[in-house]
């Protein structure tokens, strides 16, 4: 049995538009109806989670999992600039509540990639007036959390958000890292969770961090100066700007393989899954090992690590094969904090909508009913064990 630290948490993620459904007046809901967009469908219901988050934190919390990720939607608490939605507020306020009342450990994302569309308008990140935007955002935010929510994360994988932050095709998010980052982006979006940092600051026990897609770029042999440079570019520079952060997020599924002109192709006869990765649950142990490397030792919470498939058992040896490596980086002297699976539920893959199904539990698309998979449980008696058997 490999052992994880006592008080070691483990649970599950999602994100608001990717479950909730009708997510109106956020950015991407105009642009899954844009004419000739390349998001293959709109999100709609999604998991209809807005209105069964209870069903769905009961099902983590009966699993043996004791947290849970989820994101409030900037675009439902300010739908119109300056239209403070005060029933949103009271919404996201009872999801926190209901967390706490089930025993489960809340961790809140504040930025989930997507934005009011008025904000979108304005030129997202790219606007001058971004990060006062979102500095707002976060004091409206405070009721949410009050004084019980633990962890906050300000902004879910800025390095991909800084790659799709015009509002380029978001097909882009399909090829997973590819496309150049916009720096100036990039240091906006650092402005904007340092803004929020301090503000969170000032509620008592609240520990904040961002998120960062770990991507394991590995160089072919002599390409080892261009890998760096990509990585450095893409990921290491996010996870240096948490230096001095509570915690820094890694969130980890495959590696890409850097030649002479960048990332490869995933090649022929290698094990893929519904998104085109490839099978590589070591990616999360090489994520946490860079995160620790590159933050100058900020304790790393696992945020995401999962696969997108149908065959439930590939998930279990997936995520047994990623455990098995974060054990290992652990037993090194990282310090690691925590692992959530994403996700908790199958729900909409932004432009490759709902086809790759990354969930612990799957729901009906007709009647929204829950149905857990034996991955759930598998998870579940991990987290009571709080060990793996090998
Ligand atoms: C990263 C993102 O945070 C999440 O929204 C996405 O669904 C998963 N990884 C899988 O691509």
């Amino acid at each position: 049995m490999l052992h994880f630290p006592e008080g070691f948490r483990w649970g599950a993620a999602t994100a608001a538009h990717q479950i909730e459904g009708n997510n109106v007046s956020s950015d991407w809901w105009v642009r899954e109806h844009a004419t000739g967009t390349s998001i293959v469908e709109p999100s709609g219901d999604a998991a209809d989670s807005y209105h069964r988050y209870r069903e769905d934190m009961t099902l983590l919390r009966d699993a043996g999992l004791d947290t849970y990720r989820f994101s409030i939607e900037w675009a439902r608490i300010e739908p119109e600039d300056g239209f403070v939605s005060r029933a949103e507020i009271a919404h996201y306020r009872r999801m926190v509540e209901t967390c706490l009342e089930l025993g489960i450990t809340p961790m809140v994302t504040l930025m989930h990639f997507t934005v009011p569309r008025w904000f979108y308008d304005e030129g997202m990140w790219r606007s001058p007036k971004a990060a006062d935007r979102f500095a707002r955002f976060t004091e409206l935010a405070l009721p949410i959390l009050g004084n019980d929510v633990d962890y906050v994360c300000t902004i879910n994988e800025p390095n991909i958000a800084a790659m799709i932050a015009g509002g380029e095709d978001p097909a882009n998010l399909v090829a997973y890292g590819l496309p150049a980052p916009d720096l100036q982006v990039a240091d906006t979006l650092l402005e904007s969770h340092r803004r929020s940092r301090e503000i969170l600051a000032g509620v008592g026990g609240i520990k904040s961090g961002w998120t960062v897609a770990t991507q394991d770029f590995q160089p072919e042999p002599g390409c080892e100066d261009v890998a760096h440079e990509y990585g450095h570019q893409r990921d290491d520079w996010y996870l240096e700007a948490a230096r001095g952060d509570d915690w820094v997020g890694v969130q980890a599924y495959t590696r890409t393989i850097i030649g002479p002109d960048g990332p490869r192709q995933v090649p022929e006869g290698v094990e893929t899954t519904l998104t085109g990765w490839e099978f590589y649950p070591l990616a999360l142990e090489h994520g946490v090992r860079a995160a620790w490397e590159k933050t100058e030792g900020v304790p790393v919470f696992v945020t995401e690590n999962g696969m997108a498939t149908q065959d439930d058992a590939r998930r279990v040896d997936y995520t047994e094969g990623a455990l098995a490596g974060l054990h290992a980086a652990i037993e090194d002297g990282v310090d690691v904090r925590g692992y959530l699976h994403w996700s908790l539920l199958d729900n909409y893959e932004w432009a490759s909508g709902f086809r790759p199904t990354f969930g612990l539990v799957e729901f009906d698309k007709e009647t929204f009913e829950r149905r857990p998979k034996p991955s759930l449980g598998w998870l579940g008696s991990v987290a009571q064990a709080n060990g793996l058997t090998v």
